[in-house]
């Protein structure tokens, strides 16, 4: 009490109210934050200042980033051969996205779907004694010259394409090797009348989503792909923290919405969105489509994330700002997922189940009183996709491994009230440990103040 005592700034509310309920390491910790950002003293590396460019530090965060190269994706066509060949089967089948993107740079941007099937198709075959990858594209026969502006890495591929009057996947099945075994493995996201039109093409072809001998390739992230997630969720978050510097009261989600843009696209992020939420409305983990001016006593929720070469982040901090007069109890509340957050993060190794994670968080908010606010799982793998398999939920068997990256993000939602959500994500180490994507720039939020 004695330190906040000498914090002679008008705006003190907030940090004399929690005193009550918190104990004095944090409240000290906020004391001092406050107290700082009030003089605009510098207190971090990131750049914290409260004048001068408002982006400072974003431009370069990512400037020596580099995309996957071409050697890394011969590396993964060769696994995928690989376990193509011990499961006997002939092809791998996926379409532009994801996983095209992981196997052969066919990202969902680079080619949008549409009812013309442009595939990709990896067979294995067998080389002087070895199993190399045949990496064919079966694309429609007038778009053949643009599907060869696409960018596909690797040694051997073969363009195929098949005439508006034929059948595409008779033209595919036949370009595999002759040697072909019954079976056709399917990427999840290939749909369903391309899977049809395999199975009618050759009914005594067993086509089959890819096995987890198969998913797991792109599950488990390469040190060229978590330096990119590493970069872009730093990057994100550099961004959040940009944000709250330019905050007010009386600003809207939208205009708040427009800043976080702007940052991320000075950060050279791309794909970009954001969910920007204030006070009650935050209480919808998915938003609520008013556009709310921030008040006093509000709470500031900021989901937001976009890509970099393709890998994707995703970062959630709710903040105040130091003006604010939020309720005591909400502070509580904020401090109880924070410290389900810790104990999720500490919880996730190597060989633990993912529903463990969830219920380790969960246990943590039940025992403050909020389990039944906790109304969503605790996280989703996330590289290539913003959303991918596995997923940190209960009921889920996988197991956790190295190179596994997930977002880490409990969250209450008070109906009508508030809502409170942390989110950082963190990958596996070597030796099987959890690492914050987000620890080169401080990790997880410190406090209410300082996200
Ligand atoms: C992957 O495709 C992008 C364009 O989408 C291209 O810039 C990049 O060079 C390609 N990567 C490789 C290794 O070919
Ligand atoms: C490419 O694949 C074909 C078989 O489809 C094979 O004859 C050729 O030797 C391969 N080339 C390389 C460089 O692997
Ligand atoms: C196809 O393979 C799957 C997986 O091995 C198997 O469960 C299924 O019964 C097979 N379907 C047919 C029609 O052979």
């Amino acid at each position: 009490m004695g330190r906040l005592d000498n914090v002679h700034s008008p705006h003190t509310t907030l940090l004399a109210r929690p005193l009550s309920r918190l104990n004095g390491k944090v409240v000290a910790l906020f004391a001092v934050g406050a107290l700082l950002w009030f003089t605009g003293i510098n207190i971090s590396r990131w750049g914290f200042s409260k004048t001068g460019d408002p982006w400072v530090g974003l431009v370069e965060h990512c400037k020596h980033a580099k995309p996957i190269a071409e050697s890394e994706f011969a590396e993964r066509q060769h696994k995928l051969a690989h376990a193509l060949h011990t499961l006997k089967a002939s092809a791998y089948v996926a379409e532009p996205g994801a996983s095209a993107q992981y196997f052969g740079n066919i990202s969902g941007s680079s080619w949008s779907l549409s009812e013309r099937p442009l595939l990709l198709m990896v067979s294995p075959i067998i080389q002087a004694g070895e199993v190399v990858p045949k990496v064919i594209v079966l694309t429609p026969s007038f778009e053949e010259t643009r599907a060869k502006l696409l960018t596909i890495p690797g040694a051997n591929v073969t363009y195929v394409s098949w005439q508006e009057d034929e059948d595409p996947y008779a033209v595919g099945l036949h370009a595999l090797p002759s040697s072909a075994a019954a079976r056709i493995y399917v990427d999840g996201m290939v749909r369903h009348f391309i899977v049809d039109g395999f199975q009618k093409a050759a009914p005594g072809v067993n086509v089959t989503s890819a096995p987890p001998e198969i998913t797991s390739l792109r599950e488990r992230k390469s040190r060229a792909e978590l330096a990119l997630l590493r970069c872009v969720n730093e990057v994100t978050l550099l961004a959040i923290r940009a944000v709250q510097r330019q905050m007010y009261i009386g600003i809207r989600e939208s205009q708040v919405k427009d800043l976080i843009d702007q940052a991320l696209t000075v950060a050279g992020v791309t794909d970009r969105w954001a969910l920007v939420l204030f006070g009650e409305n935050a209480a919808l983990p998915h938003g609520s489509g008013t556009d709310r001016v921030l008040g006093q006593s509000d709470l500031i929720l900021i989901d937001t994330g976009g890509s970099l070469y393709e890998y994707h982040s995703d970062v959630t901090r709710t903040f105040v700002l130091p003006n604010t007069q939020v309720p005591d109890e909400y502070l509580g509340h904020w401090f109880a997922v924070h410290a389900a957050q810790t104990a999720a993060f500490n919880a996730a190794k190597e060989g633990v189940v993912t529903s463990r994670v969830d219920e380790v968080a969960r246990k943590v908010l039940v025992e403050h009183g909020l389990g039944q606010y906790f109304t969503h799982r605790l996280g989703h793998g996330i590289g290539l996709e913003d959303h991918e398999a596995p997923y940190l939920r209960g009921g889920s068997d996988d197991i956790i491994k190295a190179g596994h990256a997930f977002s880490n993000e409990p969250g209450i939602y008070i109906q009508g009230k508030v809502g409170i959500r942390l989110e950082d994500c963190f990958y596996i180490n070597q030796d099987g440990d959890a690492v914050y994507l987000t620890v080169g720039v401080g990790g997880q939020a410190l406090d209410p103040l300082r996200p």
